[in-house]
């Protein structure tokens, strides 16, 4: 057994087949990310080759190796390094859900690791008969776990690939798409159209990309979360409601969102009782690129 071996995570309970097994330095080297789904690898490091130390661990430790470079501006899918060739979606499963995973699918697979214990606290929250919207829902994971637990989930997406994606992802979790609600298009407009229907959510997920750009609508997440936040809890039930407010932006400090985010309710008129902040899963290492707050209003 090779020395970096001994520092690989084990998943965080039986029912779990996707997650960071290995987050920081190994092979003597501090750009080491190594995520599995369903025993396949996919190896983030910097650099433009595949580090020879990490070649040879098929069939031992993995089924099959893919190779991501560690860069925000290379955007390419996986490269296969060995293995199985496998090809399409494949299922995993993270507590009481399964979702779908597409090595092929892009520079993402289908799934945020990194939200593990929102989902698990979304769980925990939802109640039978609930509405939960999800924003920028990419594959509808939020959405699944909310359905599972008894919710009708309102997905919205500019994309819609990754709708159909989430619709498979409700259909392998024998939950129903026609009981949910699908929404293409901006975000900001859908917020502005429901708020002109009267619609009302138990909870609303904001998790948006720190950059997105639709035709000549730009959201920057360090210019324009107070105004999500002021649509989106306007459209809380009139006797209280939670939002989770997540950004991955790595210079936006913590204490800046958190006053975006008050900022953002006040301005809907409607009043705090709590915030909380989420913890990123321990097995991500490093700094907490990922900030997000709970918070309950009223
Ligand atoms: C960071 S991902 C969200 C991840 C998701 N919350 C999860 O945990 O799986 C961002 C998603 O926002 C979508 N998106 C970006 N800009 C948008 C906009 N203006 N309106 C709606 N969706 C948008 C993208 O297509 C992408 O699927």
């Amino acid at each position: 057994m090779k020395e970096w071996e001994s520092q690989l995570e084990i998943m965080p309970n039986s029912r779990t087949t996707a997650g960071r097994i290995l987050h920081g330095s190994a092979i003597g080297r501090d750009d080491v990310r190594i995520d599995q789904y369903d025993g396949h690898w996919v190896v983030q490091t910097r650099g433009g080759t595949f580090p020879d130390e990490l070649r040879g661990i098929c069939p031992r430790l993995a089924r099959s190796v893919w190779w991501k470079r560690l860069d925000k501006t290379d955007k390419t899918a996986p490269e296969w390094v060995e293995g199985e060739r496998v090809e399409g979606k494949f299922l995993v499963a993270e507590n009481d859900a399964r979702y779908l995973i597409d090595f092929q699918a892009g520079y993402s697979q289908g799934m945020f690791l990194d939200q593990r214990l929102n989902r698990e606290e979304l769980a925990r929250r939802t109640q039978e008969g609930d509405r939960v919207l999800n924003c920028f829902s990419y594959t509808c994971s939020f959405s699944v776990v909310a359905a599972l637990a008894g919710a009708t989930a309102s997905s919205m997406d500019l994309s819609g690939r990754y709708l159909d994606w989430g619709k498979a992802n409700f259909q392998i979790n024998q939950l129903d798409p026609e009981d949910h609600y699908f929404c293409k298009g901006d975000v900001m407009d859908w917020l502005r159209r429901f708020a002109k229907q009267g619609r009302s959510f138990t909870g609303i997920i904001l998790d948006p990309p720190t950059f997105s750009r639709n035709g000549k609508k730009v959201f920057k997440a360090e210019k324009n979360y107070a105004e999500l936040v002021q649509l989106a809890a306007a459209l809380l039930n009139e006797e209280g409601g939670w939002l989770l407010c997540s950004t991955n932006h790595h210079t936006l400090s913590e204490w800046s969102f958190e006053g975006m985010l008050y900022e953002g309710v006040d301005q809907a008129g409607r009043s705090l009782i709590e915030s909380k902040a989420g913890q990123m899963p321990p097995e991500f290492r490093g700094d907490d690129y990922l900030k997000s707050f709970w918070l309950d209003v009223e």
